[in-house]
Order: C-alpha cells, then structure tokens, then sequence
C-alpha cells in the first residue's frame, strides 16, 4: 500500500474542507462520488501504467525491461513505440511514488535507466550519440532506431528524463546507494545534460509533434534540469559543463513567450495559432517547485502569469467543444491540445484536462505555504471567474478573502477532474482523447500519459509534493538575453554537372541555410577552374553542427527555369565541432 495512513488523513480533511465550503446535499453527493472515482481511478491508473512497461506489462508483452509503450494500439493510431517524453513523464510519477515509499517500483527504475542508456547509443535519423541522436523522439518497443519519416529532433526529451533521473539520484544519495547514482544514473544524465546546453537555442518540434520552432515547454523543461543538473552535478564531484552558464539564458528567452495576457506556446514559427495550448499549462505543473513563491519568471502554478494563462487557454475550448456547452464561466470545461487541433478531428484530452486541475492544486499548495495570496491586474480576471466582486490586492492567510478564493479554488479544480470522470467508462480505462461532442473515448486506447497525468493531479490534490528543484536560486532574470554560442560547420558543396550556355547550380534543401527548398532563393555555387574530371561547381555553407538536412541541386537558366535533379532526395549531416572544414562530394543525376 503506498498512499499509507498520512496521506489519506490528508484526503479526508480535503473531503471536509468541500463539504465546509458547500454544504447543499447535493454538492455533498457529487463530493463524495468524486472522492471514491478518485480512490478507484487511482489504482486503474497505476495499474495502467504498469500494464505498458516491458518486459512483464499485461499490454507492453514484448517491449524491452523498463520500456514505457505509450499505448498498446498498434494500428489507427499505431503508437506501439516508446517515446522519450511520454517515458520520461511517466517514470517522473513513478520515481515520485518511489520516493513516497513504493519500492516495489526500484527495478522497473534500473531497467529505465538501463534501456535509456542503450537508446542514448543509438544512432538514428536525428544523429548519432555524439551527434544530435538525443533529439530523436521515439523509438521502436525493442529497443532499435525508428527510420521512418518523423517530426524530428524534438529536443524536450533529454531534459525530461534528466528531471525523473535527478530525482531518482538524489533519492538514491540519501538512501545510502551513492555509488549507483554515480556509476549507473548520473552518466545518463551527463548526456542529457549536455545535449540540453548544447541544443536549447535551436528550433526543432514541439510537444504534439507538429510544429517546428521554439516551444515552451522544451525551454520550460530545460530551464529546470539544468538547474537541478548543476546541483546534482555538484552532490556527486562531478561538474555539469556550461549548465550553471546556460540556465540564466534559457530563462530570459523563456520571458519572450509571454504575449498580452497569456503564453503563446510556440514562437520563432510561423504557424498560424493564437499559441493559447495546452503545452503552457503542462510545462507550469511540470517546473512547479513547492518551495517557490509565486514567481512570474518561472510561470509558477500559483503566478499571476500562469493563471491568466490557466483562463486564456481553458476558456480557448469553452465555445469549440460540444461537450462544454452551456457551461458557466467559473465552472470547468473539457481541456483539449490547442483550439485549431484537427488531429482526430480536435477533441478534449484527458491529460489536458487532468493538467488544468493539477496546476489549480499546485497553485493551492503555493498559496497555503507562503500564507497569502496576491491578486494583480493580470490575475484578477481568473479569480473574477470564481469570486465576481473579488478585487486586485493582497489577502492574508488570516482573511476571509483568503478562505473564500482556496475554497473556490478547490471546488474549481475539483470540478476539472469532475469533467474527466463524466467522460471515463465505467471500468476506467483512459484512452487519449475524448469526442468534442458524444464524450466518447476517441484515439489511441490505455495511453500512458494519460493514466500518469491523473495520477500526478490526484497526489497534487492530497498534498503529496515533489521535491524542490531549486528554483529559488534561479528566477532572476538576465537583464539582457544572451543566445547560445554558435556552433557552425563550414560544409563545401562539390558537385560534377554539365551545363549549357547560360545555365547555373544552386542547391537548395530542408533547412534555412539551404533555403528552405525555395529554388528562388537557392545558393549558387560557382564554376571551378579544375575541369578534370568534368564541369565541378563548388559553395561553401556555414551549417549548425549536429544537424542532418536533405538537399537537391538545381539548374537554373537564363530566363529563371528550374531544373531538378532526379529523387531521392540527397542527405548530409554536420559534426560535433564547430569551425570545422566538411566536404560533400556529388554528381548531378
Ligand atoms: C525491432 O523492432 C522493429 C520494429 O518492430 C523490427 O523491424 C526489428 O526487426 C526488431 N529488431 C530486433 C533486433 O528484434
Ligand atoms: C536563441 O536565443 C535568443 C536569445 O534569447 C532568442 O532571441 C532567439 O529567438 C533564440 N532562438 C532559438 C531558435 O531558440
Ligand atoms: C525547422 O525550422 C528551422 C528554422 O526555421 C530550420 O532551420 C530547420 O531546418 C527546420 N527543421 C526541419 C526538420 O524542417
Ligand atoms: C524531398 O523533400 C521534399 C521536401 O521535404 C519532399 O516534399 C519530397 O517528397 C522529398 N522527395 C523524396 C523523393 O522523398
């Protein structure tokens, strides 16, 4: 039994606090019926969970020790693969489950890090180990590279599974196995690590897999295992190089995202989305800290940035979704990815939903520890949702201000996961999505994520927190934003072409050094003086390192025709050192 005598009590005073707040027998009802879903649905979660970990899952037969499936279905959609983000979301709860005194869950921890290492030596279409291969986002159950074609790198999954594996050190150092965490954890995370320092300031695709640029939570999750890297770094003598340095700058262009009232989730992009995504409100509960304040910089649960933000993107699927339809303003709706989604025709998801609860508790935590809570213009309009006649200003614990917003505060929360419970079948299984109008389960069945997310709500909710990551030592922002140093590679384009009388060579490719493919803004390479072995026209392109690309040549004539070469697309890759001299030797088919 993990929840054990304490955190029950907790549950129970919750319960109490409810039944204070609104003492109509009909809210009683509903509060009591949340209290046992929550109860059952706690252990179908885990359950679930535990279901699609290889080897010896009900649902993951087959998958490689400590390989988180992220769902069992592998057709329409097929997700029967093992993504580095949904692995590593999900081992955070079960490190933190740990930690609270499971420990039954120890070797399914060793076998992720174990299969985590074996994965960081893989090369894969996003590179090799040494070479942009972290940035990969998923890979087949048995451990082997995913080849097909794929939104890639996606750059949050390093950061992600340094966090679950720093809390797994950290508990490791103070239970006595200190050289484990040196020896098996740490060398893990050091790649992690590194890759984080080194990649933060490049675009690549965001959470939902769909959107190439800056995303906030991959700058979110970076921010805080760098910190938590440093000062782990520093427990076991070893030393993070550049995490301390990179930390402070991943914060100050952590600040660009917020636009107007609310965090636009994807930015240096031009993707056509007001950026109100659920994205937000995930990396808020992500980078919680229970020991921060308030804090804007972080965009703290409890900060008035991020409950401006909780409103913006709640109410963005108050009118779109059949299911939240008549539904006051106040009371919660179903939460999906981003108002535009039209992935399975854009639906409510169940993790998105449970997020929008878990940062409510987090925020509650916040406010109960630092004993008071503070409204500014900027979050007056979440709490004029809850509290009509509530006003800006500061309200001591002491206060009936005070009492009256946790109170609301919690039944909102609670009725976040109300929403979810409405719309779960019967015997609890989670799948990823929810109809915007029947509320039937929709996509991929029994999704990882999906169970993690309720569980990490629901022990929000009793107070069962995870440990600081130290945020406040690192919430002061630069007063100017410094980029990552640049790291380019001077890559010479060599290719044998015949040409006639006015013709020219440009290459183009996927990436914007190369254009973007576009043939009118090409690079030209220029005719070379050795002829030798045919016509040779030659470019020099600085690229970043560590990136692979696909190019083509093309011919373009006097009046501006084009001429393609011939399919495949070509491929090239950058190395790890920067300034170095590389050479691509080709002829035009
Ligand atoms: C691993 O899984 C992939 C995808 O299912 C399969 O193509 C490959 O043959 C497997 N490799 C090994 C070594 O089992
Ligand atoms: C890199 O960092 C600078 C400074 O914060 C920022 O202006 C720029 O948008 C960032 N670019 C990417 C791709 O992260
Ligand atoms: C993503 O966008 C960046 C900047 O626009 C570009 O350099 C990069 O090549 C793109 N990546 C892919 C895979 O298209
Ligand atoms: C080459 O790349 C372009 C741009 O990504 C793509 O549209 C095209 O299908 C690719 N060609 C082949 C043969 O894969």
């Amino acid at each position: 039994m993990f929840k054990g005598l304490v955190s029950g009590l907790v549950a129970v005073a919750a319960l109490q606090d409810l039944v204070a707040a609104s003492p109509s027998l009909h809210r009683r009802n509903r509060c009591t019926e949340l209290e046992e879903f929550i109860k059952k649905q706690n252990k179908v979660s885990i359950d679930g969970v535990l279901a699609n970990i290889g080897p010896d899952g009900a649902k993951a037969k087959g998958a490689s020790p400590g390989v988180v499936v992220a769902s069992p279905s592998r057709s329409d959609p097929d997700y029967w693969y093992t993504w580095s983000r949904d692995a590593a979301l999900t081992y955070k709860v079960l490190v933190e489950r740990l930690i609270h005194g499971d420990k039954s869950l120890q070797s399914r921890i060793d076998d992720y890090v174990s299969a985590q290492a074996e994965l960081q030596g893989l090369t894969n279409p996003s590179g090799g180990p040494d070479s942009g291969g972290l940035g990969e986002p998923k890979f087949n159950v048995n451990l082997t590279a995913f080849t097909g074609s794929w939104g890639r790198p996606q750059r949050d999954g390093p950061a992600l599974r340094a966090t679950a594996l720093i809390l797994y050190a950290n508990w490791l150092v103070d239970n006595g196995a200190r050289d484990q965490a040196v020896d098996k954890v740490w060398p893990v995370i050091a790649k992690d690590l590194d890759y984080t320092t080194r990649f933060w300031n490049r675009t690549g695709y965001d959470l939902w897999e769909e959107i190439n640029g800056s995303s906030f939570f991959t700058l979110s999750a970076s921010h805080r295992a760098l910190v938590e890297g440093a000062a782990l770094g520093k427990t076991l003598g070893k030393t993070c190089t550049d995490c301390a340095a990179s930390a402070p700058k991943v914060l100050c262009f952590m600040q660009s995202f917020w636009v107007g009232g609310y965090i636009d989730s994807n930015i240096n992009v031009n993707d056509g989305r007001t950026g109100k995504d659920v994205n937000s409100i995930i990396s808020s509960i992500h980078t919680f800290d229970p020991e921060a304040d308030c804090t804007d910089a972080t965009f703290q649960p409890c900060s008035a940035r991020a409950l401006a933000n909780h409103k913006a993107v709640t109410d963005s699927f108050r009118t779109i979704y059949g299911v939240n339809k008549g539904i006051p303003q106040g009371r919660a709706v179903a939460v999906g990815r981003y108002a535009e989604d039209v992935y399975y025709n854009g639906n409510p998801w169940y993790l998105a939903t449970n997020a929008a609860a878990e940062q409510l508790y987090a925020a509650l935590y916040q406010w109960k520890r630092i004993g008071s809570i503070s409204i500014t213009d900027v979050s007056l309009p979440f709490f004029k949702d809850l509290i009509p006649d509530i006003k800006t200003g500061k309200y001591d614990k002491n206060s009936k201000e005070f009492k009256s917003i946790t109170k609301a505060v919690k039944l909102y929360s609670d009725d976040f996961l109300a929403v979810g419970k409405k719309y779960t079948p019967a015997e609890g299984s989670l799948s990823e999505q929810f109809d915007r109008n029947s509320g039937a389960p929709e996509s991929a069945v029994d999704l990882t994520w999906s169970y993690a997310s309720f569980i990490s709500a629901t022990e929000r909710r009793v107070g069962i927190m995870s440990r600081s990551w130290g945020e406040r030592g690192a919430n002061t922002v630069p007063s100017v934003c410094e980029p990552a140093p640049s790291c380019d590679v001077d890559v010479t384009f060599n290719v044998r072409a015949t040409t006639v009388a006015g013709e020219t060579v440009f290459v183009v490719g996927g990436i914007t050094e190369l254009s973007n493919w576009s043939p009118a803004n090409g690079i030209p390479l220029a005719a070379s003086k050795d002829t030798s072995g045919g016509p040779l026209w030659k470019a020099k392109v600085k690229i970043p390192s560590e990136t692979s690309f696909e190019y083509k040549y093309i011919k373009k004539n006097g009046n501006g025709d084009v001429t393609w070469e011939s399919d495949p697309n070509r491929s090239g890759k950058t190395g790890k050192e920067c300034n170095a001299a590389e050479t691509l030797d080709d002829e035009w088919r």
